[in-house]
């Protein structure tokens, strides 16, 4: 079956909010869109300016030809004759009415229109309405010789609107046409450089889609730009780091499996023996051996499982608060009788309770196996001490016994998984001591093995303590 995903108009955004590519490009397109807004704009305003200022010449020019044409007769009338080509001046096809208005400064109108509405400002063009329509018009003070009082004339001519418009739309649709082309040229660049920049990074993507599971080896820097290597080197890291605890995870899955092997052949062994076996004392012993490895196999199940629960990802993080001294107190309690068995002293120094934050059970784990090792590894009579301080803000744990001690040579090693020093005596799977390194710097704080004052081992885990309230 295959899943089809339909466009859905939430996933265009969605797509946009998560893709580079996609929001690159839709900042170039708005970018693009606003300078042709920007565009189409100015360039109307540039050709419209243009075209009132041709339009205002040619008005100025007309009235100049009917204000010369002007004359006062002998009796003192004015009148004018107004020429041709003042009105021929605006005939460019485009069907365009003139009006022209002619008054004395004391205002007899002496030819045209009366009621032509007249521009404020001289010699300046200005729209104005006129019988249902715009015209354009511009008004001419001129002398008249012969003219009594002010000697002046006043020529208004105006024109509608079609040829002033047909030039605006001329100029600023060529005007508009080079932008665009220049703002999609521009665009158009800017897309494919966005590409290119872009590619290098969808072939890393590529790149590390198509790997298989198991292929962990390192990328290619070079193959994206210089900014981008970091992000390629810290992806090589990370994959180090993956690789490394895929051979740890490896080693100790077969290291667990070779603990396990023994003591399951030695049961069957065993197993057979008892079966056979006619004789019932010797019957006894096998089935003691027989119960004997199975205690050792479930210690190592249970080794495992604690191990594998105080490795960091396994467990939710758990931020209990723990008081280290009644943790210890209650361990100790229970290993009292085992102690006691094997002819150890065990004592705790303490002085009030030290709390701190982490994993209540796991934090158990971690000294059930120390005092284990120390009441374990201690010959009889022997005496182990547990001693719960704080100091400075750390909550110092020591578990002390008069034993044998570990040589500084293996100090480091005991801490590893299943190693355990050649010659020691007694069952174990050599995980104890993993487990409290694990817990321990799991909680923040750390485990430091030390000869004890009178020989034997001290074993020292600090951890931040919780501030006293
Ligand atoms: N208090 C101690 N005194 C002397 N040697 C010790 C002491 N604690 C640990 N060791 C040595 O360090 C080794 C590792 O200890 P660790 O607790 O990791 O494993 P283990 O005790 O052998 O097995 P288990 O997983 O059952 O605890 C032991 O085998 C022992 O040789
Ligand atoms: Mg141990």
């Amino acid at each position: 079956m295959r899943l089809v995903w339909y466009n859905h108009p939430r996933s265009v955004f969605r797509r946009l909010r998560e893709s580079l590519r996609a929001q690159l490009l839709a900042w170039v397109i708005l970018t693009l869109f606003g300078a042709i807004c920007f565009n189409l704009y100015d360039s109307f305003r540039t050709a419209d300016a243009a075209s009132k200022l041709v339009t205002d010449h040619t008005l100025l020019a007309s009235a100049r030809v009917i204000a010369e044409a002007v004359r006062v007769d002998a009796g003192g009338t004015v009148e004018v004759d107004v020429p041709p080509a003042a009105i021929e001046m605006f005939d460019t096809g485009y069907g365009d009415q003139v009006f022209y208005q002619v008054i004395t400064a004391w205002g007899n109108l002496v030819a045209g229109y009366p009621e032509l509405p007249l521009p404020t400002v001289e010699r300046v063009g200005q729209d104005r309405a006129f019988r249902n329509a715009g015209v354009r018009a511009l008004t001419l003070n001129h002398p008249v010789v012969g003219l009594p009082k002010d000697g002046e004339i006043a020529v208004t001519v105006a024109v509608t609107h079609n040829a002033q418009y047909a030039l605006r739309r001329r100029l600023w649709f060529s005007d508009f046409t080079k932008q665009l082309v220049l703002v999609l040229l521009a665009g158009v660049v800017t897309i494919i450089g966005l590409q290119r920049g872009l590619a290098p990074v969808l072939r890393l993507r590529d790149a590390v889609r198509e790997r298989g599971r198991d292929r962990l080896d390192p990328l290619s820097p070079s193959m994206v730009q210089s900014e981008l290597r970091p992000l390629v080197l810290a992806l090589n890291d990370h994959m180090e780091r993956v690789q490394n605890q895929m051979a740890a995870q490896r080693r100790f899955v077969s290291n667990a499996a070779h603990q396990l092997r023994t003591p399951l052949a030695l049961i069957s062994t065993q197993a057979s023996v008892a079966a056979r076996e006619k004789n019932t004392e010797r019957r006894d012993e096998a089935l003691q051996a027989l119960r004997n490895s199975t205690h050792q196999i479930s210690r190592l199940a249970s080794q495992l499982l604690t191990l594998s629960r105080a490795e960091p990802g396994s467990r939710r993080p758990r931020t209990d608060v723990v008081d280290l001294v009644a943790v210890a107190r209650e361990v100790l309690g229970t290993q009292a009788e085992e102690a006691l068995r094997r002819g150890i002293d065990i004592g705790l120094e303490e002085n009030g309770s030290v709390d701190v934050e982490g994993d209540g059970t796991m934090l158990r784990e971690m000294l059930v196996n120390l005092v284990d090792n120390a009441i374990r590894y201690t010959p009889a009579p022997g005496r182990v001490t547990v001693a719960v301080t704080r100091q400075n803000g750390t909550a110092v744990l020591r578990v002390e016994d008069n034993g044998p001690g570990i040589h500084p040579m293996e100090r480091e090693h005991v801490l590893e998984r299943f190693y355990r020093i050649i010659g020691t005596e007694g069952e174990g799977s050599g995980l104890g001591l993993a487990i409290v390194l694990e817990v321990a710097t799991g909680a923040g704080g750390t485990v430091w093995l030390d000869d004890a004052k009178g020989g034997g081992l001290v074993v020292t885990v600090r951890l931040p303590a919780r501030a006293k309230h």
